[in-house]
């Protein structure tokens, strides 16, 4: 990552996904290689040899170093180098700074401070990571994630029917470098032989609170369900992190962290039946991932301008200028030097940064 548009932490991959073997990832056209040692540690290397630009990512691991395929050049997680045929040569690769949390990898520039994203909230259970490739530009799958106009097409669960969504008047509101949203609708029914039934209380309204930040890009929702009688939250509500990587100009990887107020999610419950309801969970939201990707890109192939000329805004569009300059604003900058300092990142859910319950 050049210095310029990816001064954040950004999830890359899912944690699972690496084992042994190097993985090549990418954010914004900065081709990385992630790899683990034998003791678990895991690195970040440019995914580029500086010997003759063979991508690393195709090599092996060994003894805690990252081996060249082309001439056996080799590199150690700082991106240190030695070539077994020049001894005296002291080459190097760019290294980033990485982390695990929440079941996914995350990268950043070895010279940004920007802080790594906190997703604990107290009395939130974590259930699990789902992840997912949008071969589409960033605004697209960023407009695809603020606005709800689309819920009755492209989600079978978490929002609003055909009838329900013409009732919903989105509150847009501009905080800082952030957005928040909020809609509220009548939850759509969900038949009565789904377990789906079993994390959507039915009839209610369900409120949609949200904040999207840009720094990097990601989206903290607040499911939660009212009584339309007695105006009562129920007790049961999901938060949503979504966080969205930039890859490439045509391509936006997305990182899904689920947490719920349920029981059943916490790690004292039985852990077999806490597996596999986590996995139905995720199981449903990548269904309803799955919808989004196929509607957005369609779009993309259709039209994949970002700049919104031309186009026919309805009300839950208003949104998406604001989003175009909040992107802008955090990844189409010159270069670091040119910035302001870069925002820490704050996701808990006090204070101002997070939705509010
Ligand atoms: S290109 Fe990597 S060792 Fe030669
Ligand atoms: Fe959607």
């Amino acid at each position: 990552m050049t210095a310029t548009a990816k001064d954040h932490w950004h999830p890359v991959l899912d944690s699972q996904v690496l084992k042994d073997k190097p993985v090549g990832v990418k954010v914004w056209n900065s081709e990385i290689v992630l790899f683990r040692t034998a003791g678990g540690k895991v690195s970040a290397l440019e995914d580029r040899c500086p010997h003759r630009s063979m991508r690393l990512s195709k090599g092996w691991v060994e003894n805690d170093k990252i081996v060249c395929p082309y001439h056996l050049w080799k590199y150690d997680g700082e991106g240190k180098g030695q070539s077994p045929c020049n001894p005296q040569m002291k080459p190097r690769v760019q290294r980033y700074d990485v982390t695990e949390r929440y079941g996914a990898v995350w990268v950043k520039p070895a010279e940004s401070n920007a802080q790594m994203p906190e997703m604990e909230v107290e009395g939130y259970h974590y259930v699990g990571l789902d992840t997912g490739i949008m071969y589409a530009p960033f605004e697209l799958v960023v407009d695809n994630f603020i606005e709800i106009e689309h819920s009755p097409t492209n989600h079978g669960v978490f929002a609003f029917d055909a009838q329900g969504i013409t009732q919903v008047v989105p509150k847009v509101e501009t905080v800082g470098d952030s957005i928040h949203v909020i809609y509220e609708g009548d939850q759509r029914n969900i038949p009565w032989y789904s377990p789906t039934q079993y994390f959507m209380p039915q009839n209610t309204r369900l409120i949609i609170d949200f904040m999207a930040h840009f720094r990097p890009v990601h989206f903290i929702y607040n499911m939660k369900w009212m009584d339309p009688k007695t105006q009562e939250l129920k007790p049961h509500r999901i938060r949503e992190f979504a966080f969205l990587t930039p890859v490439s100009e045509e391509e936006t990887h997305i990182h899904l962290f689920f947490f719920s107020t349920l029981n059943l999610f916490s790690p004292q419950s039985f852990s077999p039946l806490r597996k596999l309801v986590s996995s139905r969970f995720l199981k449903m939201a990548h269904d309803e991932f799955n919808l989004d990707k196929n509607i957005v890109e369609e779009v993309a192939r259709t039209d994949k301008r970002t700049d919104l000329k031309g186009l026919q805004l309805g009300k839950f569009d208003r949104v998406l200028r604001e989003t175009r300059r909040l992107i802008s604003s955090a990844y189409h900058q010159g270069p670091l030097e040119q910035q302001a300092p870069p925002e820490p990142v704050q996701l808990k859910a006090t204070g101002t940064t997070g939705a509010q319950d």
